[in-house]
This record gives C-alpha cells, structure tokens and sequence, in this order.
C-alpha cells in the first residue's frame, strides 16, 4: 500500500507519518508539503532515514507538481492534512485559508480521481460545527449537526468538507472525512495555546489568555487522532463523516493553569488580553459513531498527555528554540503587541 500524506511537515501530519511507517511496516509514505511558516522538516527527521518514506516539497494548489508525484507513485489512499490551520491568522488575512483549504482540496481530489485513488481522506474540523453556549453541557457536536461557521479558517474548512461530498456524490470518488476536536502533543507550533504557554512560561514570559478564559475546548492527544484517521481510511465507510474527540473539555484558564502545574511555574504569569473576534464558545464532540462502528477509544488521558507533552518539549528545545529564532519573532509582536488588555 503507498499512503500520500499532504501536509506531513506540520504538527498533526508528522505524527500521523511516524504513525504509518511504525504500524505498517509493509506500507510506502508519501509526503507532499509545502513547508509554509508551519512546515518543518526538522520534524521529519527520522522519517527521512527510513527509505519506505518519500517527501517532495510541493504546493498542493499547484496541478503539475502534484500530478507529477502521483504519476509516479500511483498512491492507494491519499490524506489531505496541507491546510492553513491557525484562527487567529485567518482573521490577518482570510485569502491563503480559502486558497490551500479550499482550491488546494480541489486540486487534491482531481488528482485522485485522474489516478483512482481508493480511498481519499479529508482531516476537517469540530469548528465546522460553530460553538456550543457555555451554558449548556448537555449539547455536543453530531455528525448531523448543522455547518455553522464562526471564522475565515472554519469557514474554509467547512467550504472544503462540502466539495469533498459533492466529489463523492457527483464523480464517486471514495471519501472519507474526519471531524477532531482540539489535538495537541509533540511538534505542535508555538502559536497555539498549549505550546505556546509552555515555552513561553518556560522563559518566565507572560501567558496572554483571551477575554476571561472561561472558552472551552475538547482536547485529545495527537496519537489518538492519528489512529482514528488511520481507522477511518482503511475501515470507514465511503462518503462518511466521523467526528473524533474524547469527552475531555477544559476551559483555556484550567488548561494553562495545568501546565503551569506541570512546569512548576506561578500562575502570575497569566495576563488577560482582549479576546479573539469571533471567539467560538465551546466545542465538544459526540464520537459515539467512531466508536460504535469502528471501536476506537482514545487511548490518552489529558493529565498523562499533557505530562507526555510537556516532557517532550523539556527534551526536544531546539526544536521550538529554532521556531522561536526565526521569522516567529515577528508574528508575536504583530499579534499580540496590539491586544490592549482586557
Ligand atoms: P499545521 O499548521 O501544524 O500544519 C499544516 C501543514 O500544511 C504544514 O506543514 C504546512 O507547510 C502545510 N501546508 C500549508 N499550506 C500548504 C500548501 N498549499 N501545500 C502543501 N502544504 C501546505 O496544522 P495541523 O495543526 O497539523 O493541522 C493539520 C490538519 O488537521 C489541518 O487540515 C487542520 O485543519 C486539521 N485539524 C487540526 C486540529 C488541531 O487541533 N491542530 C484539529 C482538527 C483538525
Ligand atoms: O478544534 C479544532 C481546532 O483547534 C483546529 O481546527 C485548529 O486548526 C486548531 O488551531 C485549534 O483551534 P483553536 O482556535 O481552538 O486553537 P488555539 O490553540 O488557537 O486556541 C485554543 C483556545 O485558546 C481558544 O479558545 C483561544 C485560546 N487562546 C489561544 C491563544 C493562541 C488564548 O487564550 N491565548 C492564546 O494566545
């Protein structure tokens, strides 16, 4: 089996290649990724040793360059993880969301048809969903649950998650998508909360929280992501959404609290700055069909993960110390240098 994975240089993408190349040792993987500001190749460093294992650098808008790969290497089952993936930058400047998200998916699965693919899969969002009021816990997100989208990146995604319905309805083309709450674990950016408290507390640096606080997200370990995909791609049924998410909600207070737990650092370190336009609320996943119908579980519990986590950001700096050195520097200048405090 050749399994193409499409933005496999970011956070989710490079845990899902290790994932492959351990679990299959039969399959061929493929990696096709732009390396945007997100992308590194640093994180695929043991990938590249392993000669089952291809990366091209390639922009997955652009037809001949991504034809060209398949030509060559006939892929089984094609995962579409290349995407703008940070909110708050679809808010800067929403044009390179609806270009990778959307013209980027298109271009993915006409390839994919041209070279019949058997399985095409799509790595979408619970925030297609919108939010859930704080107010009401007994409300969680379905694979019913009506497209509600509250930003450019949502947006996007959801644009995404439509034509790749539409490919499967009016071409026939196999797909398959999943819907995940919030991941975090090893390789994840700095610019989303979880690594970003951590390195910056690691410095004694101040830990900005939006508004109150008091959002909450749905937070699962990125291996059980990584093995709900991988399920649904070989497993799920064709033309099939399954949300994916572990009953684990936090609000964004008790998450940088626990880190800072985790980290042995004072809570003086938070700083309340004006909230992100738009914030959604609350997500919260019903995976009730994910498990019914293909058994998985999260295998993860937060309190484990985050230990996993954060020791892998202990032993692994100059990962993030390389990220932090260069043209990130900028960005949280320009980010958050302007959010006067709440
Ligand atoms: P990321 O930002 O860490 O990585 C994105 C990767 O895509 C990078 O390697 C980047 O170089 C690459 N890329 C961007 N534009 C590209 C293009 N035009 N052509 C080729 N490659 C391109 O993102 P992530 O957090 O790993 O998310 C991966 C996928 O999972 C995204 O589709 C995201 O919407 C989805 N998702 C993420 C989460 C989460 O919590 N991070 C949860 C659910 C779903
Ligand atoms: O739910 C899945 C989504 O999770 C994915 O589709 C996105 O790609 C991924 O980035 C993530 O989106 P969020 O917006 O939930 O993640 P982020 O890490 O940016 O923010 C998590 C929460 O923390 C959110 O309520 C905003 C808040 N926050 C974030 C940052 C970066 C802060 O309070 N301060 C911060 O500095």
């Amino acid at each position: 089996m050749t399994v193409l994975v499409t933005g496999g240089a970011g956070f989710i993408g490079s845990n899902f290649i290790y994932y492959e190349l351990e679990h299959y040792p039969q399959d061929r993987v493929i990696c096709l990724d732009k390396l945007t500001y997100a992308g590194n190749l640093n994180s695929l460093k043991k990938a590249l040793e392993n000669d089952r294992f291809r990366f091209e650098k390639v922009d997955i808008c652009d037809r001949e360059a991504v034809e060209a790969v398949f030509a060559q290497e006939h892929p089984d089952i094609v995962v579409n993880f290349a995407a703008e993936s940070h909110v708050d930058r679809s808010v800067e400047d929403p044009g390179i969301f609806l270009r990778t998200n959307i013209l980027g998916t298109q271009t993915m699965m006409d390839a994919s048809r041209k070279y019949q693919v058997k399985r095409y899969h799509q790595v979408s969002t619970d925030e297609v969903y919108g939010d859930l009021p704080l107010d009401r816990p007994d409300l969680f997100f379905r694979e019913d649950t009506p497209i509600h989208t509250s930003s450019p990146y949502s947006a996007s995604k959801a644009g995404a998650d439509l034509l790749v319905l539409a490919y499967h309805r009016t071409f026939g083309l196999p797909v398959s998508i999943t819907r995940c709450s919030n991941n975090y674990g090893p390789y994840h950016f700095p610019e989303k909360l979880i690594p970003l408290m951590i390195t910056r507390a690691l410095a004694d640096q101040s830990l900005p929280v939006y508004g109150t606080g008091e959002n909450v997200r749905d937070w699962l370990y990125v291996e059980d992501h990584c093995a709900a995909i991988d399920l649904v791609m070989r497993k799920g049924r064709e033309g099939e959404i399954y949300n994916v998410g572990g009953h684990n909600e936090r609000t964004n207070l008790d998450v940088v609290k626990t880190v800072l737990k985790e980290l042995g650092k004072p809570e003086s370190l938070i700083t309340y700055v004006k909230d992100r336009p738009g914030h959604d609320r609350r997500y919260a996943i019903d995976p009730t069909k994910i498990h019914e119908e293909l058994g998985w579980l999260p295998k993860t519990r937060f309190d484990d993960g985050i230990h996993a986590t954060v020791q892998w950001y202990l032993q692994n700096e100059s990962w993030w110390k390389d990220i932090l050195a260069g043209d990130y520097q900028n960005y949280y200048e320009h980010m958050y240098g302007k959010r006067e405090k709440a």
